[in-house]
């Protein structure tokens, strides 16, 4: 079913097709319940090999196409998907197709970290614009230059408002200090400093002398305060519970962690709740685990009205990004 999207603000009308892929049908059903749209019909069936066969089984000619697919674990096979839908809407005429990736996966290949070595977000963003989309629509890139792989638009939406409205609700204003855990992340950090009005401070890693561990020095005064540690993707879990072992023993009284993306392999569960941070809580911009809903400090903040507001306005022809003054 189409939705006419012509709004209050006097945008002209527009007919959108939501169409999800498998890896996070839990956001993809909450996007559609935002927007009062259904998914479009469709089946993603397997091969007897594991080759994967897309059909949509609806009209989309002529449709402003929203593709939603996280390219997370496993995220070979969920990229392979999102690209085998993308090439079935196109065939099917759709007039505008957009791949919603909340999770960018293969984001933090974005350079080349040595000789011989691939850029293989680069070659992700070649692949999906191969494929046949108009524009991209992602959340909290690892790095805000990815955007620039692609030639066609691309929104990058960012996760902070969320977290914002989370940690005034349950901590206020007094005491906070936002810290990010390594120097790459100053930048976002800064950002929800000054959406709370609270400081910033640095977790920097070193390794004094070749051979010897690596300390985490702490820049920035957080003796005595609440401290928000903030990033994009929590993969192993090590970076943050040792940035909260170090603003502990800094004098922090309490760690709290937000981060967008909870990639959590391997044992992070297990690291995170064994570890001395109060909270981490993420979005579902990767579909939670029942082990990581099951976690007694992981909490999970959804994104999909977000999303599907920045899909409103997409499809409206609106400023995305007044979204985030
Ligand atoms: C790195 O630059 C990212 O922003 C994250 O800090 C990193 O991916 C976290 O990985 P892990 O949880 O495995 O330490």
């Amino acid at each position: 079913m189409s939705f006419d999207a012509r709004g209050s603000s006097g945008g002209g009308p527009a007919k959108i097709k939501l169409v999800a892929g498998n890896s996070n049908r839990p956001l993809a059903e909450a996007i559609s319940a935002h927007l009062k749209m259904p998914l479009t019909k469709g089946q993603v069936r397997r091969f007897a090999d594991m080759e994967i066969f897309v059909e949509i089984q609806e009209n989309v000619r002529g449709e402003d196409v929203y593709v939603l697919q996280s390219t997370s674990f496993p995220a070979n096979d969920n990229l392979m998907e999102l690209l085998i839908i993308i090439d079935a809407l196109k065939r099917a005429s759709a007039r505008r197709i957009t791949a919603v990736v909340p999770y960018f996966g293969y984001a933090r290949q974005d350079r080349k970290p040595g000789p011989r070595t691939p850029i293989s977000a680069k070659l992700v963003a070649n692949l999906i614009t191969t494929a046949g989309v108009d524009r991209v629509m992602t959340v909290d890139l690892h790095a805000g230059q990815i955007q620039g792989f692609f030639d066609i638009p691309t929104d990058n939406l960012f996760a902070a408002p969320v977290m914002t409205r989370d940690i005034l609700e349950r901590y206020g204003k007094s005491d906070l200090v936002v810290v990010s855990p390594d120097v790459g992340g100053v930048v976002r950090a800064r950002a929800l400093a000054k959406r709370i009005e609270a400081p910033i401070a640095i977790c920097d890693k070193r390794r004094e002398k070749p051979g010897e561990s690596e300390v985490m020095n702490v820049i920035g005064d957080v003796a005595g305060k609440r401290c928000i540690l903030i990033d994009d993707i929590v993969d192993s879990g090590g970076t943050l519970c040792n940035a909260a072992e170090a603003l502990l023993k800094n004098g922090a009284t309490e760690v709290m962690a937000y981060i967008t993306h909870g990639v959590l392999s391997g044992g992070a569960i297990a690291r995170i709740q064994n570890s001395s941070l109060k909270s981490l809580v993420i979005t579902d911009s990767i579909e939670p685990t029942a082990a990581v809903k099951a976690t007694r400090n992981i909490r999970v903040l959804s994104i999909a009205p977000l999303i599907g507001e920045a899909i409103i306005r997409t499809s409206r022809e609106e400023s995305v990004s007044s979204l985030f003054y």
